[in-house]
């Protein structure tokens, strides 16, 4: 008994001794900083001469900074936590770690800040690992084309201006026209496909953002979805790195072989914010007051989306930036640079948001460069002409409304016009699948809606998807795994498209 405890004992202290002969004993020495002056989010610190930009710093009452910037007599230090108790005086450290956002699949269905910290009232997350905030883009070697799509469920958007996985789309239009709908929209479409989204709230108001999180967690797949929020009450620092972090947690989707998409709501605040840092930190201001760096932030932001080659795991990241235009004009700064960078945009318009074209988006200014080629053959068949058919439409229109009797061909084209517009407005919040999507199109091209009076296009549409389901079950099924369908099907699917509409027809006959 005794000598088993000796023995213990004597392979402690051998241990004890071995690790006490390798300690390096001596004096350390640590820096530490000293806050010069703090105000609007940003301090002023002195007496860290080896910190490194982006370093994490730690005040000795708790809140976290980073080093903005540097130079010979100190450091610019953005808060990301509020700093009310913070003074001039008080101690600093840096950590040695750069900004780091936490990954894994723990932040699926959650409400986080940029920090990953709950906001959600849930349990803390737990993250796989935490990974630096800013990453450099996957270089060209490692790209490869847009191939697959993305489904919005927004008929208009898919129609006219598909967008593929990996691509980047701008999203702009004036305050308060449906911006946030049109994203939340194709979030909530994603429940019917395997893609994972983060959708990054930034200098936003809490009521806004409350509408949108119930409307992704009570329609749409909450558990692949990860919401970030750094609203406009948080601290400027914290909401300049929340679209950074929400990249880096999608990221770790896209490394995996998975596909994400990204929303980023909205880009112009996140602009703004950067020209109060900058401004705050003495930067040269430059066109409209913001910073020179402006485009390469956003520019190394949103190269981070991307569609990744076969050999990186095929994994692809889809971002949708959202930016907000004044009066309509998209000449602006932020505008012109965010268009300049994105493979695309969608334009809403005030005046047909007001007219109560939902969603607004102006089709004569609105683009997708790469989408296009990923669209489903159905659907780009489907909708080959109606572009053109919109547009001329909406000239004549106008030339119409100075009076004048148009000639029956006009008429028709008005007729068939007044329809189009009819058929892509669309209430919010209920994406559309892709067979619904052809069928409504279908339907239009074909003339089975010339009969409707317009306003019982929208019972057409809410109960076309139980009508396809009931009479064309196995053309549906060969829309969404094949996007197209042989001859046979494709025969069914009209039968069933013209029953639908004598359905409603006859019921429209029925109800004065
Ligand atoms: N397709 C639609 N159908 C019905 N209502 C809609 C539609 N799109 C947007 N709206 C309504 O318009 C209002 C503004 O929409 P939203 O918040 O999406 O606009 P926004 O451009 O993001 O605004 P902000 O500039 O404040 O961010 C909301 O009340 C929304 O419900
Ligand atoms: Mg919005």
């Amino acid at each position: 008994m005794t000598s088993g405890f000796d023995a213990r004992a004597g392979e402690w202290l051998a241990r004890a001794r071995e690790s006490l002969d390798k300690a390096k004993l001596g004096p350390r020495a640590d820096e530490i900083g000293r806050v010069e002056r703090i105000g609007d989010g940003v301090a002023r610190i002195s007496g860290l001469p080896s910190l490194q930009l982006d370093e994490i710093m730690q005040f000795d009452k708790g809140a976290l900074g980073f080093a903005h910037s540097l130079d010979e007599n100190g450091v610019n230090c953005v808060l990301v936590d509020p700093a009310e108790n913070i003074e001039a005086g008080d101690s600093v450290r840096g950590s040695g770690d750069v900004l780091r956002a936490p990954v894994g699949r723990g932040l699926l269905g959650r409400v986080v800040d940029p920090f990953g910290r709950p906001l959600d009232g849930g349990a803390p997350i737990e993250p796989e690992r935490y990974d630096p905030i800013d990453r450099p883009a996957p270089p060209i070697i490692d790209r490869d084309f847009v191939t697959q799509p993305v489904q919005t469920g927004v008929l208009i958007v898919d129609a006219l201006f598909a967008l593929g996985r990996g691509q980047r789309e701008l999203i702009i239009g004036d305050r308060a026209i449906g911006k946030t709908t049109l994203a939340i929209d194709a979030i909530i479409s994603q429940k019917n496909s395997d893609m994972i989204c983060v959708y990054v709230a930034i200098g936003q108001k809490s009521s806004g953002v409350r509408r949108a999180i119930d409307a992704i967690f009570a329609r749409g797949a909450p558990e692949r979805c990860i919401v970030v929020v750094a609203g406009s009450a948080s601290p400027p620092g914290l909401q300049w790195i929340a679209p950074f972090a929400a990249f880096t947690m999608a990221e770790y989707f896209c490394d995996r072989s998975q596909h994400a998409l990204v929303v980023i709501d909205d880009l112009t605040k996140h602009a703004a914010c950067h020209r109060e840092i900058a401004l705050l930190t003495r930067q040269p201001p430059g066109r409209e007051a913001y910073p020179g760096d402006i485009f390469y932030v956003h520019a190394r932001l949103l190269e981070r989306s991307a569609k990744l080659s076969q050999a990186k795991g095929g994994g692809s990241i889809t971002a949708l930036p959202i930016a907000e235009t004044d009066a309509g004009n998209l000449s602006a700064y932020i505008p012109t640079n965010l268009i300049s960078i994105t493979d695309g945009q969608i334009v809403l318009d005030a005046r047909l948001f007001h007219e109560g074209q939902k969603p607004a988006v102006d089709v004569g200014v609105s683009v997708s460069r790469v989408g296009g080629k990923t669209q489903a053959r159905a659907l780009r068949e489907a909708a080959a002409s109606l572009r053109l058919d919109y547009a001329q439409f909406l000239e004549l229109e106008m030339f119409t409304r100075f009076g004048g009797m148009p000639d029956s061909r006009v008429r028709a084209q008005l007729a068939r016009g007044a329809r189009i517009r009819a058929t892509f407005s669309q209430t919010r919040h209920e994406p559309l699948r892709l067979a619904e999507e052809v069928g409504m199109i279908a339907a239009l091209q074909s003339g089975l809606l010339d009969a409707l009076p317009l306003d019982k296009l929208p019972a057409f549409r809410a109960s076309l998807r139980d009508a396809l389901d009931r009479d064309a079950a196995k053309a549906v099924a060969q829309l969404e795994s094949a996007g197209a369908l042989d001859r046979p099907l494709a025969e069914e699917f009209k039968a069933a498209l013209a029953h639908h509409a004598q359905v409603v027809a006859a019921k429209t006959k029925g109800t004065p």
